[in-house]
């Protein structure tokens, strides 16, 4: 079986305690992974300050993650197939994913040539004389970077690149069940040529991890995405340090009356199945107008029903297991509950081990879990409305706000929504779960703080300076 280090100060260090890596199909162990104790994470914080005394030039900095990205491409089935085992992520998505990544990275070279600040007109205040100023942006010093399980790759790229980009150096904690694609990642900065210390991989349970890795005051920044509690409390423990932070949603989707309810009912379903609804974007909500929700709802539930489960490996598969069996008989107890109050299931609601049927709900109310609750299983829920005032009230209430989808053809209706709807991103004519890496990506209320896309992350991850010219 083989076994994977951490990555400290350029080297890979096997440790005693180690953890599997579990395929998340055969429920086999794929590899074992070294454990990172106080010590390790000590020698990583070490291995980070110390890179820093080093700094890296922007040009040598787009260099490597230019590299980098290329060596992901060369690398991209193994880096895919790391992934549909780690995750149970079906091999198509899988490589879609790997796509992302690098162009994430390449987004991130880009950024780090573009490090730019602004004139102040200093003038403007009285009794400035002759001074002038401007900013620059230089780093906040170590990142640690904290990534979830359900895009371990993609999403790493998203804090690493940045990081790197604005001349950080990183501290690497990626979830435990999915930390192949993290030691394949850092093989590849490695071979980037990124000096020793810049990036450094520890591994382990988080809840273990987490206090030493806040408790280490030269820690700067925290960028994080994961659940709001687990946010929460980080948020708390980084004190005046600075954090980003990704945390999640029950995204709704309205869909007008003038909106194609066929299309549109396909598309909620393919966005809320993907990658087994474990997505922050996934579609969870949907609000259609009374004229069309007959039409949407058959079409959605025609969609569910073609949904192709089974191997993630199979080039055929669309729906691969939940992360694990907890994890989907938490969902279906949250489907089961919302029935028993009087839900109406349209389609789905079994369960086979860890894998999860895709699942449509009616008759829902709002305090109902499946609704108010982030469900991250392939579920979704569709609700009738007249008044489009009433949507919008809606999809408001709710605890978080990442983004919304709004389907329409009118100009007002589109412009209403944007305007009222309290969220990171509205997404006219297209589902929530839409994203492209170069956009800014974040929430408002209990969804996060701070914006993730290299351009916006490089700004969260950088300090502006100010300089003050009096001669
Ligand atoms: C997420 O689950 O937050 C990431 C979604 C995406 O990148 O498409």
């Amino acid at each position: 079986m083989e076994k994977y280090g951490l990555f400290i100060a350029g080297k890979w260090i096997l440790t005693e305690e180690t953890t599997p890596l579990v395929n998340k199909y055969t429920n086999e162990t794929a590899a074992m992974l070294s454990v990172a104790g106080a010590k390790e994470v000590t020698a990583a914080v070490d291995a980070a300050q110390q890179a820093l005394k080093i700094p890296m030039e922007p040009y040598r900095r787009y260099e490597v993650l230019m590299k980098a990205a290329n060596l992901l491409e060369s690398d991209s089935e193994k880096m895919a197939r790391a992934l549909s085992i780690e995750v149970g992520k079906p091999i198509k998505d899988a490589r879609g994913e790997v796509k992302r990544g690098i162009q994430t990275l390449l987004l991130s070279a880009e950024q780090a040539k573009r490090m730019t600040g602004e004139m102040v007109p200093l003038a403007g205040a009285p009794g400035c004389g002759s001074r002038i100023a401007y900013t620059k942006r230089v780093p906040v010093g170590i990142v640690c970077a904290i990534t979830p399980f359900n895009f371990p790759l993609n999403l790493a790229c998203h804090k690493i690149g940045p990081a790197l980009a604005a001349g950080n150096s990183v501290l690497y904690k990626p979830a435990t069940a999915t930390s192949l694609s993290a030691v394949i990642l850092c093989e590849i900065f490695e071979k980037a040529g990124l000096p020793a210390g810049y990036l450094n991989l520890v591994m382990g349970s988080g809840s273990k991890l987490g206090d030493l890795l806040t408790a280490d005051e030269r820690i700067n920044f925290y960028s994080f995405t994961g659940s709001a509690a687990v946010g929460k409390m980080l948020h708390k423990n980084a004190g005046l340090r600075r954090v980003a932070l990704e945390l999640g949603s029950n995204s709704a989707n309205i869909v007008h009356g003038d909106a194609d309810p066929v299309k549109t009912g396909q598309l909620c379903a393919k966005y809320a199945f993907t990658n087994a609804g474990q997505v922050c974007i996934s579609c969870q909500r949907v609000y259609v107008h009374q004229a069309i929700y007959n039409a949407f709802c058959a079409a959605a539930v025609s969609a569910a029903k073609a949904v192709v489960s089974g191997d993630p490996l199979a080039d055929t598969t669309e729906l691969g297991p939940m992360i694990n069996e907890k994890e989907a008989i938490r969902a279906e107890e949250w489907i089961q509950e919302a029935v028993a109050a009087g839900a109406k299931l349209l389609t789905g609601g079994k369960r086979t081990h860890s894998y999860l049927e895709p699942t449509i709900l009616t008759n829902v109310q709002a305090d109902m879990k499946v609704v108010c609750n982030e469900i991250f299983a392939p579920v979704f829920v569709i609700v009738p409305y007249t008044d489009i005032n009433e949507a919008i009230v809606a999809v408001n209430d709710s605890v978080y706000g990442l983004q919304a989808g709004v389907f329409t053809n009118s100009l007002a209706i589109a412009h209403l929504c944007a305007e009222k709807i309290e969220v990171g991103g509205v997404i006219i004519n297209d589902g929530a779960t839409f994203r492209t890496d170069n956009m800014p990506y974040g929430g408002v209320k209990e969804s996060g703080i701070g914006r993730e896309g290299p351009e916006y992350a490089v700004r969260e991850m950088t300090e502006e300076k100010l300089i003050v010219l009096n001669f």
